[in-house]
């Protein structure tokens, strides 16, 4: 596959989904062809998976939970990343594996042997060549998080979640990118939106100069 796979990766509130509007601007700027896409639910499919997951309605069991975040990856990488990427696109992703394993297995204690083998089935062998993880102390997240509520929009369940559960998926963040360096780059993203996009360009600038 020619195009480039590259995931946005950090704890809900870091900052991800600003970051990816940014650069997919400035790489369509230098005439580059981009998708922007995110997990979960950027297909028809997932988007009622998002729903199942996401509304609050539902308590799902973790192994359900599970099981329904890798059947929306799975048809997302079939409908929408694997046909970018063979098109020569670059993929800007918002969460990808890194997140299932953050929130799956830091946060709610499932095997890791058991997680990395359906990863990997539900993958279809494509992963992110690049990952910027987007670190931010979980106490800034949660303001963030609060004044987007107060803007109007609503909370997810997982928004809801207790603080002590964040920082454990804070936590793994920090531990896949110290165990992965040649992946992952650590972006800081406690600073003001402008200087955290300068940091990834700087990144980026490396792989499309
Ligand atoms: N560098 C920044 N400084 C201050 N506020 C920011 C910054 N970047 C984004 N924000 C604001 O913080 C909130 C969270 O940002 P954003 O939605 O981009 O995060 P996210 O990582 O995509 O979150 P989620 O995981 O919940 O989708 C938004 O209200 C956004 O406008
Ligand atoms: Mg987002």
């Amino acid at each position: 596959m020619s195009g480039h796979f590259i995931s946005f990766e950090g704890i809900d509130g870091c900052g991800k989904t600003t970051q990816r509007k940014l650069t997919a601007a400035w790489l369509r700027e230098k005439g580059l062809q981009v998708v922007e896409t995110f997990e979960p639910g950027d297909t028809a499919l997932g988007a009622e998976i998002r729903s199942l997951l996401l509304s609050g309605e539902h308590i799902p069991q973790p192994e359900t939970e599970l099981l329904l975040f890798l059947a929306d990856r799975t048809q997302h990488v079939r409908e929408v990343i694997q046909p970018a990427l063979q098109r020569g696109a670059v993929v800007l992703c918002d969460r990808f594996s890194d997140s299932t394993r953050a929130y799956q297995l830091a946060g709610r204690a499932l095997d890791a042997q058991v997680l990395e083998q359906l990863l990997k089935t539900a993958e279809l062998g494509v992963s992110p060549a690049l990952t910027l993880w987007f670190d931010l102390p979980v106490s800034d997240a949660l303001i963030r998080m609060r004044s987007r509520v107060a803007g109007g929009e609503t909370a997810s369940r997982l928004d809801e979640e207790q603080q002590s559960f964040h920082q454990r998926v804070c936590d793994a963040f920090t531990a896949m990118f110290e165990a992965e360096p040649a992946r992952w780059r650590r972006i800081d993203a406690a600073t003001d939106a402008e200087t955290v996009q300068q940091q990834v360009r700087d990144v980026l600038k490396g792989v499309f100069s």
